[in-house]
């Protein structure tokens, strides 16, 4: 288990940089791929441990694979969704809750028994969102202790039932689940969404000829068109360049540009909060493809203001909320996280993770049931903190050994190449490379590391 050593940051940040692909476009991409007919090519693909998951699920379930990373391009060929087969093994997603799910909706629709499952951390995420709605229409399916977690058993048949659902939880895993499914409905499928999610899936199934509509809350899905595989070019993925964002914004001097960014309003609600907190952050060149916003962003270090996030916002910035409280140390005034129970399901307990890792660096966090209470701005100390093995907690507390008085040591790191495997390699393009990375937590000085 690796861990880093971070020194405060000693210069401006600076430069023009691309981030990794979009990781949830990705695992859409190569999905949409699978239940088209013809070949999909996806460029610029996020490579990642992630979405390696989503490819290997889908050579199970029959598709042809061609992963070029060294061009960053996936190559999916299929004859649509009917041709789909049951897996010839068990779908092990590893990590990837966004794997799961997702294909959770494709096997409904695929005849024959699909077991999917994942790591410890995957094991004790909750799947009861998913079987409930799936066994109402008529997929036979379960999971482990009552049905509410993985390893799940899902018997596809097809059709399915049409059916109208309420989403309780505002996910876009949950929603994209049922819009896979809709797509082998005996009729028009109807999803209420109260909250609105990402909308990812919904994008990418109209641009491969599927008929969705949005009326008011509504997605209506009127199955029967046949998916006609096309070419996509995935633009950079907001969660990960939050990360880069909140460095150039915290420290001093620095203005960075990423380019090519996915800005899809659903995605950009750390952007928007970042506005009302008062950072110099300016939007260039955008522009829209397949439903997608994207453009470049200028991002400069800002002095920054307290600011509150409720829960019709927290979709729109879910991935985002550790790195925001890693920001909302240094704002001015007491920053408050409502709504944000989903939180403690993510890859690790994130309300919790984050608020004993910034309080064992000096900062003033409350924990409530579902949000955070931070007060700044506070000069944080060094310390020792832990990822908890969830890559956007590691992520976080790296950024905070920037402006951190002392040096900060981020444990088990490895965890990062869940989303983002060329993160260092990033920090060190735009200029910060004052960290040494041990190839296991125990201490080593740089000499030994130096002869590992
Ligand atoms: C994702 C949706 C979000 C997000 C996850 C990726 C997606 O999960 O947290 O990292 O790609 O659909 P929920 O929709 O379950 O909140």
């Amino acid at each position: 288990m690796g861990k880093v050593r971070m020194l405060p940051a000693s210069k401006k940040l600076k430069g023009k940089i691309f981030c990794p692909p979009d990781k949830s476009l990705s695992h859409r991409a190569a999905m949409i791929g699978a239940l088209s007919v013809g070949e999909t090519v996806v460029q610029n693909f996020s490579f990642c441990q992630d979405t390696w998951s989503t490819l290997h699920c889908l050579e199970l379930l029959g598709v042809k694979v061609q992963a070029l990373p060294n061009q960053g391009l996936v190559k999916i060929s299929s004859s649509g969704k009917e041709d789909l087969s049951e897996p010839t093994d068990i779908l092990d997603v590893d990590n990837s809750g966004t794997t799961l799910r997702l294909i959770a909706g494709i096997t409904a629709g695929v005849q024959g028994l699909s077991i999917l499952t994942g790591d410890q951390s995957i094991r004790r995420r909750p799947m009861k969102r998913i079987i409930d709605p799936l066994r109402k229409i008529g997929v036979i399916i379960g999971g482990r202790d009552r049905d509410q977690y993985a390893p799940l058993y899902v018997i596809g048949k097809k059709p399915l039932h049409a059916f109208h659902h309420t989403l309780e939880i505002p996910s876009a895993q949950v929603k994209s689940c049922l819009l896979f499914t809709a797509l082998w409905g005996d009729g028009p499928s109807f999803i209420k969404e109260p909250i609105v999610s990402r909308n990812h899936t919904e994008n990418m199934l109209k641009a491969v000829g599927s008929d969705i509509r949005k009326q008011k809350e509504v997605i209506e899905v009127y199955p029967g068109k046949e998916l006609k595989a096309r070419s996509f070019n995935l633009p950079g993925d907001v969660s990960s360049a939050a990360f880069l964002i909140a460095a150039a914004l915290l420290v001093s001097g620095s203005y960075i540009i990423i380019q090519n960014l996915g800005l899809n309003p659903t995605r950009t609600g750390m952007l928007d909060c970042l506005q009302r907190m008062g950072a110099k952050i300016k939007t260039f060149d955008a522009r829209e493809e397949w439903g997608e916003r994207q453009g470049h962003i200028a991002v400069e270090h800002s002095i920054l203001n307290h600011f509150e996030i409720d829960r019709e916002e927290i979709p729109s910035l879910i991935d985002e909320i550790p790195i925001l409280s890693v920001l909302a140390t240094q704002a001015h005034g007491r920053s408050i996280i409502r709504g944000a129970g989903e939180l403690r399901v993510k890859e690790s307990d994130r309300l919790h993770a984050i608020s004993e890792n910034l309080i064992s660096l000096g900062a003033l966090v409350d924990e409530t049931k579902d949000g955070l209470v931070i007060s700044g701005p506070v000069r944080l100390k060094g310390g020792k903190v832990k990822s908890y093995g969830d890559h956007r907690i590691a992520m976080s507390m790296v950024i905070a050994g920037l402006i951190a008085d002392a040096p900060v040591e981020v444990e088990d790191i490895e965890c990062i190449s869940i989303s983002y495997p060329n993160f260092f390699q990033d920090l060190q393009k735009i200029g910060y490379g004052n960290f040494q990375i041990f190839p296991d937590n125990s201490l080593m000085s740089p000499h030994e590391q130096e002869e590992v």
